[in-house]
């Protein structure tokens, strides 16, 4: 087919060819920040569970034959967990947010997005019924413009953004936005992709203060579970009467047959191992990283530390550098981010030793120059 052909070698020209690779070096790049992806324990616990008869598949959606007693459990653990009125899993974070965003606002209504927000969620703009208008990132004077100009003619109004942003790490002003919803009775949607098992008590994110003192009533997280959780899947935490709604109305979890029970099985041992001591210390070992490769190489002092190189070529080249050198990093380049502003995302790991972080600075230093 000559017009695939003709895009590919555009993409090619223009450095933004991608391709897949197995992993191979010291891992700078996975979103397992918690070192639960091998974890033994959830290695143990799915060997016993698959040698205790669990089914493989759960053969059928949810609202069939799908509902097993694994998916019933995590989602009643992770509503008390969340102290939610009840939560809903989906086999991933891209299904959850496109779920979230096609299903709840509906066309008299208004989507207000940070400039950053993932894909899934951009996706989900694209589908929905809603006017949707973006907001400069993270600014909350522009948020409140948009809230009022759309206040008074709008039915709800939906807020989405990300708690720690996936590219660049940095944290939105929870406070500050959940007030705004409160203000203009709007209803915010957080992702804690990059938050769950990391910040807030236990790990439990970075909306857990205001739901604590406030509740889900201008409120709907979002957790995905393959990144400090280690699976698979996303779990969404809201009101009772948001749950039972998406339940009754989302085409992604209504016509798609359910994840496999062991993932969901997984998915609750592994929210408690990282409420437990285990977790509390991983999550200092990650402070600790995360806190020199803040000295080392800037960001917010998250785990996600964007090292910027500008133009598709650098970024390329650096990351093949670096990989040949042992280190597994990826170039990330536009649409993933704005022009102008490819990059390396060193993503940092409970499980990841000092002194590797700084040969790896060591390594960079002499492109960073250049
Ligand atoms: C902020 C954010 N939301 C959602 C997703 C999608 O989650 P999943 O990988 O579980 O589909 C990602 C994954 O990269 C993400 O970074």
């Amino acid at each position: 087919m000559q017009q695939f052909q003709n895009a590919l070698s555009e993409l090619k020209d223009q450095n933004r060819y991608r391709s897949l690779n197995l992993p191979d070096g010291i891992d700078l790049t996975s979103n397992d920040y918690m070192g639960m992806a091998v974890h033994p324990h959830l290695r143990t616990a799915a060997i016993e569970a698959l040698e205790d008869g669990l089914d493989i598949g759960a053969a059928g959606s949810r609202l069939l034959r799908g509902h097993t007693p694994s998916h019933a459990e995590l989602e009643s653990y992770a509503a008390t967990y969340f102290k939610a009125g009840g939560a809903l899993y989906f086999a991933s974070g891209f299904q959850a947010n496109y779920a979230l965003l096609t299903t709840l606002p509906d066309r008299r209504d208004v989507i207000l997005y940070d400039g950053l927000v993932h894909a899934s969620v951009r996706d989900g703009l694209i589908a929905t019924q809603a006017k949707n208008y973006k907001f400069a990132h993270n600014d909350m004077d522009a948020l409140e413009a948009l809230l009022k100009r759309h206040r008074e003619s709008a039915g709800t109004i939906w807020i989405a953004v990300e708690s720690v942003y996936s590219m660049d790490g940095d944290i939105a002003p929870l406070s500050d936005l959940h007030a705004l919803a409160v203000r203009y009775d709007a209803m915010l949607i957080v992702d804690e992709a990059h938050a769950t098992g990391i910040y807030g008590t236990d790990g439990k994110g970075l909306c857990w203060d205001i739901i604590d003192a406030h509740g889900y009533d201008h409120l709907v997280t979002l957790h995905t579970c393959g990144k400090a959780i280690g699976v698979a899947g996303g779990l969404v935490c809201a009101s009772s009467a948001v749950i039972d709604y998406m339940v009754n109305k989302a085409r992604p979890f209504i016509f798609s047959t359910a994840p496999m029970p062991l993932q969901a099985l997984l998915v609750q041992k592994s929210l408690e191992i990282l409420a437990s001591e285990d977790g509390a210390q991983r999550r200092e070992r990650l402070f600790k990283i995360c806190a020199l490769g803040q000295e080392l190489f800037g960001g917010a002092g998250t785990q996600v530390i964007p090292i910027i190189l500008g133009e598709d070529e650098k970024a390329v080249r650096v990351a093949t550098a670096m990989q040949e050198a042992g280190y597994d990093i990826r170039a990330i380049r536009p649409p993933t981010v704005p022009q102008g502003q490819a990059r390396l995302r060193l993503s940092l790991s409970s499980e990841l030793e000092p002194a590797v972080l700084q040969g790896f600075s060591d390594a960079l230093q002499p492109y960073m120059e250049g």
